[in-house]
Formats: C-alpha cells, sequence, structure tokens
C-alpha cells in the first residue's frame, strides 16, 4: 500500500498520545478536542505513522511509493465508532413508520404483529446469503459516511437456527468487509409470541441451546438484552448475562429506553461495558453510573425517528460522566446508520458541544466497544481510519449544517475508499 502524507491540513482533530488515547473523556473535559492547526498526517500502509504541524514539517526525502495529499481548508479527524447497530436484518419496515405518522404508538404497533416480531419472521424465512450480501452493501454504505468500526447484533432472529444465522453472517462480515465489527448477541430482545406467557421456557432456549452453539462456532463478542418494561425484566436480563458470561461474552445492553427499572444498577454490578438508550433517567441512574467503568451511550437518532425524549446528557456530563454516541441502526426505531447526523442531534437535541459529541462518537464510542487501542483519536500506531471534510470554516460547521455531507475522502485502515 505504501505511503500517504496529507499536508496543509486546516485542524487535524482528536490528537492523542499515550494513555490518553485509550482511556474515557469525562465530564468538563469532554469539551476538550486535542487539535492540531496546520497540521501533516503521515500514513504507512494501514497505521498512522506520524504527524506534526507545518512549519515542523521534516520534508520527503523518498517519494517511491508516496502519494501525497493537499487537504487544503479541510479538517481531519479520526473515523467514526458506531457502537451499537443492528445492521443485519431482513426487510425495511417503512408501514410502521406510516403508521406511527398516523399517530400509533410503539406498543400499538407492536401489538399489530409490527415492531421486532415482525422483523424476527421475515429474517427467519431469509436465506443466508441474501442476508450476508445485502448486509455487506449496507456496511458499504456505512463506510462511505466516515464509520471505520461497527458493533452489530443479533436479535431479529429469535430462534436457535435463526439467531445462529445472524451471527454467522456477523462473522463472514467480520472476515470479509474493510471495517472492523464487534458481534452481540442479543437473543433476548424480545419475546417470541409463543413464549409470551411462558417466559422460563425462552430463556432456557437463550442459555441452554443458544449460548452453547454460540460459544461452540466463537460467533459472539458481547451479550445484550433489551432491559424493559413489557421486555425483559431485570432479573431475566440478569439471568441472561450471568449464563452468557461464562461463556466469555461481556455485556452491552439496551436500557432506559422507555422506563427506568433498575437495569442500569444491575449492569453497573455485573461489569457492563456499555448501557445504551438512557432516554429516560432518574438521579440514581446517573449516579450509580459514576463510580463504575460503564461506557453509558445514547442515540439521539433513535429519540428523533421515534419521537421520544433525548437523553438528559448535560446532566449526564455535569455529573462528571463520559458519553459515547451511537445510531441505533436498524429498521424498526433508526433507519439511519449517519453519525455526522447524530453528532448534529446530540447537538442540537442532548445539548451537547461540537466537540464533547465528536469526543463521544469517536473515542468513547471506541471504548464502548473496546477497539480503542486502534481507533477513537489520531495516535501513532493507530489504524489510519480517517476522514478527510470539504473545506470547512471552522468545527462548529460540522453539526451545525446538519444533513450536508461535509466528508471528502474516507481511508479505512490506509486504503481510500
Ligand atoms: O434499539 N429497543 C430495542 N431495539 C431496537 C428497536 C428494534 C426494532 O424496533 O426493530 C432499538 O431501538
Ligand atoms: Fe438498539
Amino acid at each position: 500500500m505504501g505511503k500517504i502524507f496529507i499536508k496543509n491540513i486546516k485542524s487535524l482533530l482528536q490528537v492523542r498520545e499515550g494513555k490518553e488515547s485509550a482511556l474515557p473523556v469525562k465530564g468538563n473535559d469532554m469539551k476538550l478536542l486535542p487539535s492540531i492547526e496546520n497540521a501533516w498526517l503521515a500514513i504507512e500502509d494501514d497505521l498512522i505513522i506520524d504527524y506534526g504541524k507545518m512549519e515542523d514539517w521534516p520534508g520527503i526525502t523518498d517519494w517511491r511509493n508516496l502519494e501525497v495529499i493537499d487537504a487544503e481548508g479541510s479538517f481531519v479527524m479520526p473515523t467514526f465508532v458506531d457502537s451499537h447497530t443492528h445492521t443485519v436484518f431482513a426487510t425495511t419496515r417503512e408501514e410502521e413508520f406510516v403508521d406511527r405518522i398516523k399517530g400509533l404508538t410503539y406498543q400499538e404497533i407492536a401489538e399489530k404483529g409490527g415492531g421486532i416480531l415482525n422483523s424476527a419472521k421475515k429474517l427467519q424465512s431469509l436465506a443466508e446469503d441474501t442476508l450476508y450480501s445485502e448486509a455487506y452493501e449496507r456496511l458499504n454504505k456505512i463506510m462511505a459516511q466516515g464509520t471505520g468500526a461497527i458493533e452489530i447484533k443479533s436479535g431479529y432472529g429469535l430462534t436457535p437456527d435463526a439467531e445462529l444465522k445472524m451471527l454467522r453472517v456477523i462473522k463472514k462480515l467480520k472476515t470479509n468487509h474493510p471495517l472492523t465489527i464487534k458481534a452481540t448477541f442479543l437473543g433476548a430482545h424480545a419475546y417470541p409470541a409463543e413464549f409470551k406467557e411462558n417466559h422460563q421456557d425462552y430463556l432456557d432456549l437463550i442459555v441452554g441451546e443458544m449460548l452453547p452453539k454460540i460459544n461452540a462456532e466463537n460467533l459472539a463478542d458481547y451479550v445484550d438484552a433489551f432491559c424493559e418494561t413489557n421486555y425483559f425484566s431485570v432479573e431475566e436480563t440478569e439471568f441472561v448475562i450471568k449464563e452468557a458470561l461464562k461463556f466469555g461474552l461481556k455485556p452491552k445492553v439496551h436500557v432506559n429506553q422507555f422506563t427506568s427499572i433498575g437495569g442500569i444498577q444491575k449492569c453497573v454490578k455485573l461489569n457492563a461495558v456499555s448501557v445504551d438508550h438512557l432516554e429516560i433517567m432518574e438521579e440514581n441512574d446517573i449516579s450509580v453510573l459514576k463510580n463504575s467503568n460503564v461506557m453509558p451511550t445514547i442515540l439521539p437518532s433513535c429519540s428523533f425517528f421515534l419521537s421520544i425524549p433525548y437523553a438528559p446528557a448535560r446532566k449526564m456530563i455535569e455529573s462528571g460522566l463520559p458519553l459515547a454516541l451511537a445510531t441505533d441502526f436498524n429498521p424498526g426505531s433508526t433507519p439511519s446508520f449517519n453519525m455526522g447526523f447524530v453528532i448534529s442531534l446530540a447537538c442540537i437535541k442532548n445539548k451537547m458541544l461540537p466537540e464533547e459529541a465528536i469526543n463521544a462518537a469517536t473515542l468513547n464510542s471506541a471504548i464502548a466497544m473496546e477497539v480503542e487501542r486502534d481507533f477513537g483519536s489520531i495516535t501513532i500506531g493507530k489504524k489510519a481510519s480517517i476522514i478527510i471534510t470539504k473545506p470547512i470554516k471552522n468545527l462548529a460547521y460540522l453539526p451545525y449544517s446538519f444533513g450536508e455531507n461535509l466528508i471528502d475522502k474516507v481511508f479505512i485502515s490506509g486504503k481510500e475508499i
């Protein structure tokens, strides 16, 4: 692949070295985004090898296999990390979208046979190859919008066969797609209709059949559950997580989307990597996170699409917490994988500052899926997965000009796409 030298960078964002390049950015520090004005960046093969200020540029002595990019007027930053998605699914769900416009609630749509169970039925009958090729195409689009690493959940299968099919698809994507991918087992996404009155039988299916098979084929990195009123209770969530932990799957959990029922407290006890959604937060939900290493992850484009409350980001940041941002890309509640739009919403709706939102969408979200050694900052030795913006006036213009595509080039592990 050779070397790439990017010069005249107006601002090189999120530059961190040493310990700082792999630690969560918390509280007051979230508004600090270390940057170098008028900078250069050097890439060799798939890695960042050096950077500095233009005035200190060492000069080029060896032009062999060297590509020079003039980034005049542009910002350069690490690619986004999307630490919460449901990118593998059978079909989109526009009918529900229209039902919601007409006034039906999330609950009413689920009761009409829509929602997660609707997605599961379609996925169960879809061939693995089709599921794979469609997800692969989605990942290409995701990558073009500046995401360099992504977490993908199962949870639209809900039978042993279909959950395994989804996870095998994710495993194949890991091998074949240039994006860095983590797989999360979300068998506890919703109770299939036949288990509505008999939760224990479904839980037994998850722990007795799905988990051992997932383990045997090494299909997942994490376990998740939709811990929510009418879905999985705190006790049911705990049961699944504790069994999954025996197979080495750490928890990353859907909590507090509609109600606060104690899921966060449980996840803190179980050392979850992240707790995600957090639209409905009580005082204790925030305070219990303070003395933990759990990454609170908010999903503003889900709030936007469902017209539900936005997570109280200011309150969380002001109590000293770190925050990560992700899309929640899925066909039901967030049919968008655009991290740029998530950053705009985080600023406009969650009242995060542009610097806070970029910290949340890069380094903190890398920590939320444990890829911070390779992603999340401009650091010597990290993957050369970077975004070159179109020429822009300042940092705030990025979230300000919401909906505009401000990405000029994306490099994933040193390769322009
Ligand atoms: O994260 N909240 C649970 N799961 C998804 C939505 C799933 C669906 O409606 O298909 C979410 O928003
Ligand atoms: Fe989700």
